[in-house]
Formats: structure tokens, sequence, C-alpha cells
């Protein structure tokens, strides 16, 4: 049995209030709609994918999906996402055909494998959750009526059936003035109550502006410079008193180079010899604080902005513990997030090695960002 999936992207996302539809917004380095295609173009379960889009979003879809090897289609959407399913489901041509929002980007495979098994053993699959929270009913919206839990379900997509029998639900819903927000509801109207099958709580639908901010990625990054003679020591912007310092072509602040490339490294963006190429003269003695706030205009033209910094400085001498607070507060100052969510903590390497022998200071450094 061959099993297609109808992607449901025609909608314009009016509730996430952004310019576009919300499904060209980006998660990561892809967009919302890209990451829900993937899942299904990874999956062996599905052999054809049909997406239903709106006119004006179709060529931008089309050139997302470009090098996609899955046979996959575009259906132009209507004006409800029943019109949409509606459209989409007439070009299907295998036996089981699974529902989706394309809202959805955080499906896992286990869910559509649950979707799929539940089609072959009872004709139609739904992935469902539990309800966690209580739901309460009001008539007048001011008091509650009725609150129940037991027995409910959050109703997730994917939606799976045996195209026939949904595609004559959905000739029917056309003609019926009832408004429909999922499938389910169309095939149990018309057919039978749809069966229930286990859904994934990560499997959210992406509604709201707040539903895509707490996107975040992480990014590590090191560095080291060896110690030498007639050269400040700089760490984290903070001029350290040592009869050493570090060698390179700009300040040589290895703490704020670590902290450079994991920021760039959270969005795959290269690292600072990409962007501050050490044969270039403008970065000659630069200071590097003065990269880092260029790194941090890089990252918010991407939308993105640093939560948190994790660093270590892995030093011999001189003693640093007494300097980790000012090298927090000066960090922090540069990023615009408060102090303690820059964590500075220092070690030596108990002898072994460049840095052991203190020829060397390294830093390894992490931060976490999020959508600005
Ligand atoms: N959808 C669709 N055709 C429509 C309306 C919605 O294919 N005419 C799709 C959306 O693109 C989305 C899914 O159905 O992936 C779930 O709908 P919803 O979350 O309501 O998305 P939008 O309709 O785009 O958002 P809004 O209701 O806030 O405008
Ligand atoms: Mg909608």
């Amino acid at each position: 049995m061959k099993t297609s999936v109808i992607l449901a992207c025609a909608g314009k996302g009016v509730r996430a209030e952004f310019k576009d539809n919300k499904l060209l917004q980006k998660i990561g380095n892809i967009t919302v709609f890209e990451k829900t295609f993937s899942v299904f173009e990874k999956s062996n379960l599905i052999d054809e994918i049909i997406v239903a889009c709106s006119k004006e979003d179709l060529e931008v879809f089309k050139t997302l999906t470009k090098n996609v090897v899955k046979k996959t289609t575009f259906v132009l959407g209507g004006k409800t996402r029943t019109e949409s399913v509606y459209n989409a489901l007439k070009t299907a041509e295998t036996d089981i055909v699974l529902i989706h929002d394309g809202a959805r980007p955080f499906l896992q495979e286990q869910t559509i494998e649950n979707c799929v098994k539940s089609v072959k053993e009872f004709s139609s699959g739904i992935a469902c959750c539990p309800c966690v929270d209580t739901l309460a009913y009001s008539e007048d919206g001011k008091t509650i009526n009725k609150s129940v839990r037991q027995g409910f379900y959050n109703v997730q997509t994917p939606q799976g059936f045996l195209k026939d029998e949904i595609l004559s639900c959905y000739e029917k819903a056309m003609k019926s003035d009832k408004t429909y927000t999922d499938d389910a509801s169309v095939y149990g109207d018309f057919l039978r109550p749809a069966h229930i099958c286990e859904g994934d709580s990560s499997n959210k639908k992406l509604t709201y502006k707040s539903d895509f901010s707490n996107d975040v990625l992480v990014g590590t990054g090191f560095d080291l410079h060896r110690l030498v003679t007639d050269r400040k020591l700089i760490l984290g912007g903070v001029e350290i008193p040592h009869d050493k310092g570090l060698l390179g072509h700009s300040d040589a602040d290895v703490l704020t180079h670590a902290v450079m490339d994991a920021i760039l490294s959270a969005l795959s963006l290269g690292d600072i010899g990409k962007h501050f190429p050490d044969k270039d003269p403008a970065y000659k003695g630069i200071s590097s604080i003065v990269l880092l706030k260029k790194v941090l205009k890089i990252i918010k033209n991407q939308g993105y902005k640093v939560r948190n910094v994790s660093a270590v400085i892995m030093a011999e001498k001189p003693k640093l513990s007494t300097f980790t607070e000012k090298i927090s507060t000066t960090i922090a100052e540069v990023i615009h997030i408060d102090a303690k969510r820059v964590g500075i903590t220092c070690t030596t390497l108990e002898g072994v090695g460049l840095v052991g022998r203190e020829e060397a200071i390294a830093c390894q450094a992490y931060c976490m960002l999020e959508k600005a």
C-alpha cells in the first residue's frame, strides 16, 4: 500500500502577525515549511508529498524544494483549510493519505509510523495526546459551566485515512455549511468515528508569534594563543596584569575569540577567521570587543540574540579568579544581557601541555542564541 502526505500550507498565518505566511519564518537556519517537509521527505513510509499552498507562496515553496528527489506536487489551496485539503485530496493517487499541518514542524517519524499503522489496522489514525490541562466549558465566557479532562484528547496531525474514504467524506463536507477545523471531524460526520493513535506532545502547532520565539540554538567555540613577552594580556576585554601577553593579529583576546566563534557557530556562519581574516590590515591590533560587536550585528541581521554565554579559560598563570567577575560584566555589557548570564570559570592544566608549560592560554566557550 502506498502512502502520500498532504501538507496543508495554504494559510496566511494571520494570528502569528508576521508580514508573510508564518510557514516562511525561520526556525534555526530553515523555514518552518522546510522543516515540516523534511520530516516526510526523509520518511521511508511516505511515497509522495502533496503541498497545498496559496498562489502567492507557490514559487517560494517550489524554490525551497527544488533539490528534493521524492515525488512532490503542488496544488493551489482554498479559502479554508478544508478547501485546501480537498483540492489536494483530489490529486492523491495512493491508497493511504496522511494529512498534516505545515505549521507542525516538530513532528517525529514515530508519529508518522503510528498513523500509518493505525490506518492499516483500523482504516484511520489520528495523532492525539491525552489532555493534561482540565478543559472548561463556559456559556458566557465568564463563568465555568462544566470542567472535563478524563477521556479528552488534544488532536494533532498527521491524520491518516484510506484515500477513497476520506475523499468521499470531503466531497460531502464541501456541500455542507458546517466549518471543520480538522479531518477527523469530517470523517466522523460522514463515515465513522476516526481511530486515535499516539501523538507526541512536542508536535506543537505554531500559531501565535510567541510560539516561534522559543527557538534556541547552541554554539561552541575554542581558541588558543601563544604567550609571549612584550604583549598585553587581554581576556574578555579586560587587561590582566602579567609579565606576558598573547600573540595574535588582533589583541589576541582568546576568550572573546572563543565566544565569537561560539556565537557564529550556533548559526553555522563560519568562524572569525572567515569574517575577520588575519591577513586584513584593518584588524591589526584591533580590540576583540569591537569584533564581538560586529558579530552581534551579524546575528541580529539573522533575527537572533545571545541568551547566555559560558566559558572556561585554561591558563597556568596568572591567577584569574579575581578577574572573572569583571570579565563577565564586560562581556555582558557588550551583549546587553545580565552579567549572571555570562559564566566564566578558569582552570590550570596541571602543568600538562602547551598551556601547562605557560606557553599558551586556551579557551572553550558555549553560547545559546534565541530569536530576537
Ligand atoms: N491552511 C491551509 N489553507 C487555508 C488555511 C490554513 O492549508 N486556507 C493550513 C495552514 O497553512 C496551516 C494549517 O492549515 O499549516 C493549520 O492552520 P492554522 O494554524 O490556522 O494556520 P493559518 O490559517 O495559516 O493561521 P491563521 O488561522 O492564524 O491565519
Ligand atoms: Mg487558520
